[in-house]
């Protein structure tokens, strides 16, 4: 397996007024300036209303930036939603779809999420897929079974238009979303190896280069071993992106 460039992605979710925002920006942005030879990439997320705001702020800079979701159709009466169209139009280039606060909080489907990546895919956003399965599910050995149905019923029919370019995964255990919870590096060992078989028999050969994030209570703590696993091409990080000093210990892990 070749080495990929990991990628660093905070979460921030429904987190940060502008003021805090621009603060935090600010000190990722510093901090990535300083690292030399940087080995990973970096992308924010933060909520919507911030994009046209941090995109400014960091015009001058590798950090890319993204948004947590999107609504499938390009435009019209979808009251409170925004499309892929209008991210791209503040300066979105990534977007989060899937993420299980949105499956699970909000009962977003597969074929839902799967119109949001062709959405995404037609205004050249980069998406995130998240997949992962419930603390039940577990217990049951369900696991895999569900990160392929999620991925079969979230990806376009359409495979040879996923592309490394274009496409991310990211395994996020539910049970391990802000919890402090993680699997053990043997668990993410497997599941990460199996998703890759998985995608490589689904796409083809293209998915060997297509990055595997791992998600969930993700920290300075821990992120060394957890990026140091086969299939690990970096983080998806959400509590700890929120706290300077924490996200920019990550970045240097993985700027190694
Ligand atoms: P935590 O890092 O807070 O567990 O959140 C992970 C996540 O949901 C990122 O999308």
């Amino acid at each position: 397996m070749e080495n990929m460039r990991r990628l660093i992605a905070g979460n921030w979710k429904m987190n940060n007024l502008a003021a805090r925002a621009e603060q935090l920006v600010q000190a990722i942005d510093n901090h990535s300036k300083s690292i030399i030879n940087n080995k990973c990439d970096l992308l924010i997320c933060p909520s919507a209303n911030l994009l046209q705001m941090i995109s400014k702020q960091l015009v001058n800079s590798p950090i890319m930036i993204g948004a947590q979701d999107c609504h499938f159709e390009e435009k019209g009466a979808f009251t409170g939603e925004i499309s892929a169209k209008m991210l791209v139009d503040v300066g979105a280039s990534y977007v989060l779809l899937g993420h299980s606060e949105r499956r699970h909080g909000l009962f977003e489907t597969d074929n839902v999420v799967r119109a949001k990546v062709k959405a995404a895919h037609k205004e050249s956003l980069i998406t995130i897929i998240c997949v992962g399965e419930t603390d039940i599910q577990k217990e049951n050995g369900e696991t895999l079974n569900i990160l392929e149905s999620q991925i079969n019923g979230s990806l376009p029919e359409a495979k040879d238009k996923i592309k490394s370019s274009n496409t991310i995964f990211a395994y996020e255990p539910v049970w391990a979303i802000g919890t402090g919870k993680t699997p053990t590096l043997t668990e993410i060992t497997e599941v990460h190896g199996q998703l890759r078989n998985f995608l490589i028999k689904e796409i083809g050969p293209e998915a060997s280069r297509l990055r595997l994030l791992y998600g969930g209570s993700m920290n300075a703590k821990n992120a060394l071993s957890i990026l140091n696993i086969d299939n690990v091409d970096g983080g998806l990080i959400g509590g700890a992106s929120l706290i300077e000093d924490e996200f920019c210990k990550i970045i240097d892990i993985a700027s190694e």
